[in-house]
């Protein structure tokens, strides 16, 4: 009995930690995904990812599955401050959908809604997409994208975030034992390699730690958006196990006392 008591509490701490990581994702051409941790208790970096969303990213993008007011409660940014300074849409309510302009018309091939990206593309693919950027003159909107190679949309914040373009670098040559293989100076040897993001400094709004810190509100505001009752679930999740271990260790209590009329 006890035994099985203890299994079922290792079982449930064992598992509650992978509720949280399906974070990662083929990133294509960039390699592996920036990890993104999102931190959905940290108000200001929501607010300020919804103010870059409703500023850059609205004119194409809905985001069909939630409402003004609910955005507005969660985030804790008074209703009349958030209409006045977020919404454009002059006869929106908090009851509306938030539906973009652009797909008010039946268009066909209108950039896709972005409720649930997060959750199908994962945050870190949002993450690493976002910075991926790239000029590229062969493509119809000069830029292109090592995250989704091909993409139609065009490179929104070039602006701030500066040029980048693909460059080279020298990596070690690794021999077939995984070390990196040396001349008989010591020297490692290394080979050109291509197809590396390249930011020219200081030709942007922002420089580079900062536009991350830019894209990290706004992937974390696209992450709450897909899953709103998150942080609160997470919070219960913590009082859900509190509550177990208190009960688990009242039922060895309970079960011990039963124990004693039978010997
Ligand atoms: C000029 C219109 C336009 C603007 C503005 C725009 N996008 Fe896009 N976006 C698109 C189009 C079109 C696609 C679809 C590209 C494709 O599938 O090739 C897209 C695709 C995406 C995707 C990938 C969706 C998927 O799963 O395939 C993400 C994420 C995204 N946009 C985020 C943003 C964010 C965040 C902003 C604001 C910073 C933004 N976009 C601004 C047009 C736009």
């Amino acid at each position: 009995m006890i035994k099985s008591i203890l299994i079922i509490s290792f079982l449930s701490f064992s598992l509650a930690p992978s509720l949280n990581s399906a974070e990662g994702g083929p990133c294509k051409d960039y390699g592996d995904c920036d990890q993104f941790k999102p931190d959905l208790n940290n108000m200001a970096s929501l607010q300020r990812g919804v103010g870059t969303f409703m500023k850059y990213c609205y004119s194409c993008h809905s985001l069909k599955y939630s409402r003004w007011g609910r955005v507005a409660n969660d985030l804790q940014i008074p209703e009349d401050i958030f209409f006045e300074y977020l919404v454009p849409d002059q006869d929106a309510g908090p009851f509306d959908l938030m539906v973009a302009p652009i797909h008010e018309l039946e268009i066909d091939n209108a950039p896709p809604d972005l409720t649930l990206v997060a959750r199908k593309r994962t945050s870190s693919w949002v993450y690493t997409y976002l910075r991926a950027f790239y000029d590229d003159s062969s493509t119809t909107y000069g830029s292109n994208n090592l995250v989704y190679p091909g993409v139609n949309m065009p490179n929104i914040l070039a602006p701030i975030q500066g040029n980048q373009k693909l460059g080279c670098k020298e990596i070690p040559v690794l021999a077939k034992n995984g070390g990196e293989k040396r001349d008989e100076f010591g020297n490692t040897i290394t080979k050109e390699k291509c197809g590396y993001l390249k930011h020219q400094d200081g030709s942007g709004l922002l420089n580079v730690e900062e536009f991350d810190e830019f894209i990290y509100d706004l992937t974390n505001f696209l992450t709450y958006v897909g899953e709103p009752s998150r942080a609160e679930r997470e919070r219960m999740g913590v009082y859900a196990i509190i509550f177990f271990i208190i009960f688990t260790f009242l039922s060895a209590l309970l079960y011990r006392e039963y124990q004693k009329d039978y010997h």
